[in-house]
């Protein structure tokens, strides 16, 4: 008998959101806990401006992934210079991003705006645009948290950071927001919570959401956001998932392997990568090959991708499998060093298709290898006891179909990330279709 899909998945929306980020402000020490940071700031002046629950929760949400579109370790950067230069560059892809899901459209709108200024009123509209009162409300939060000094002690720097923000009203920030900001801000405690390493369990306390049930396309729908944000930041990488989950596919098929949920291999290919956002685009885009500290970031990214789906119900598995991707059946595999017997058909499966998928994609630092290669590679990768025997087999014995499937997918797939260069650029961003990386047949 076929296995069932669920019903409804029940996803929390912030803790998932805010561990996507979370991973994303790895890349720098100076970003670590960004997001979680400026949505306590924004949550608890949001409540004392008084905003009613629903607004309250666009507020939270938009504000734990405001800074979701800087892709690269140099915008995020600049970024964090108190009046930032060329904010576009990631609130543009932000926006572009986020869009993409419907129950997200409000969100990217808040987004694409938290750098506007709020010029006396002015600021109500951005290119003839309505700015949403909540994304300036983001941009007071942002601004009071890149004030934090990290080498200071946070109860010495209290007057200083409301000084500054004080100047600002009326110019960069809404005066009645600075007027609830200075509210807020005079406990201490406001400020020990601020740089709580629990401040996320904080909002999480004090600012309890309701989560979302999805249906199983909604699910799908926003499974495809996600590997968008993972995919997207390079264009070696744009169309990298897609592929590895088609060809997952395949192999359940043709191998049947058969979940309890149908849906579970495919996610798992279109996620496997999530922790990936632990690696900056800058080692992504490499040139002259991979040295020994960026292959000390990339070996995290497994561990990550299992950090970040570990509390998503009924994602076991998927979380599971993903954490397992570059794992090798003789031990010799990443990050955690499993042997045959302890890796399942799921990971062995998604470990196949995202070996064929990535040596048949062009890098940096290298050409794509042709589908006859390919196979020839991963079959010696078998007899060395790195992947799955009978699953190899199946991808040589399969290949025409198999290389179909995910030619196919990552066709689509190129289509979707060129929409989105070009989505940037109508918005005036500085990313051009050029940017975009042929696909293998
Ligand atoms: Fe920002
Ligand atoms: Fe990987
Ligand atoms: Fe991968």
């Amino acid at each position: 008998m076929q296995p069932q899909a669920k019903q409804k998945t029940h996803i929390e929306l912030y803790p998932l959101l805010s561990s996507i980020t979370s991973t994303t402000d790895l890349i720098s020490k100076i970003l670590v806990d960004h997001h979680k940071k400026v949505t306590f700031v924004a949550a608890t002046i949001g409540e004392a401006l008084g905003l009613d629950e629903h607004s309250l929760r666009r507020l939270i949400l938009a504000a734990a992934v405001h800074d979701i579109g800087g892709l690269t370790i140099g915008t995020r950067l600049a970024s964090f210079e108190f009046e930032v230069v060329n904010p576009e560059h990631h609130t543009l892809p932000g926006y572009a991003l986020m869009a993409g899901f419907e129950p997200f459209r409000d969100l990217a709108r808040i987004i694409r705006f938290h750098h506007v200024y709020w010029q006396n009123g002015q600021g109500l509209l951005d290119n003839g645009e309505e700015v949403p009162l909540l994304s300036h409300i983001i941009h007071l939060s942002d601004r009071i948290v890149v004030r934090l000094d990290p080498n200071r002690e946070i109860l010495s720097q209290m007057t200083d950071i409301v000084e500054r923000i004080t100047t600002g009203a009326g110019d960069m920030f809404v005066p009645e927001q600075v007027e609830a900001f200075r509210e807020v801000t005079a406990t201490e405690a406001f400020w020990l919570d601020l740089i709580s390493p629990s401040v996320s369990t904080i909002v999480q306390e004090r600012f309890p959401l309701a989560g979302m049930e999805l249906d199983r396309s909604e699910l799908l729908a926003l499974v495809e956001i996600f590997r968008r944000v993972i995919d997207f930041r390079s264009r070696f990488t744009a169309t990298h998932s897609s592929g590895v989950a088609a060809v997952a596919v395949a192999l359940a098929d043709y191998s049947g392997f058969q979940p309890d949920d149908p849906d579970k291999i495919k996610i798992a290919g279109l996620l496997h990568d999530i922790g990936k956002l632990v690696v900056p685009a800058e080692i992504l885009e490499k040139h002259h090959g991979l040295n020994h500290d960026d292959f000390a970031v990339i070996y995290k990214h497994p561990y990550f991708s299992a950090e970040i789906l570990r509390d998503i119900d009924g994602f076991e598995d998927i979380g599971h499998w993903g954490a397992l991707h570059h794992e090798r059946l003789d031990g010799s595999g990443y990050p955690y060093r499993k042997m045959a017997a302890d890796i399942p058909q799921g990971a062995r499966i998604i470990a196949v298709a995202d070996t064929f998928t990535a040596l048949m994609e062009d890098r940096p630092y290298r050409c794509g290898v042709s589908a006859a290669d390919t196979a020839r590679i991963m079959w010696n990768m078998a007899a060395y006891q790195k992947l799955d025997e009978d699953l190899v087999t199946l991808i040589c014995d399969k290949l025409e179909d198999i290389n179909g499937r995910r030619y196919q997918a990552q066709s689509g797939a190129d289509q979707t990330h060129r929409q989105f260069l070009e989505d940037c650029r109508l918005l005036g961003n500085y990313m051009t279709t050029d940017d975009s990386c042929p696909v293998r047949r």
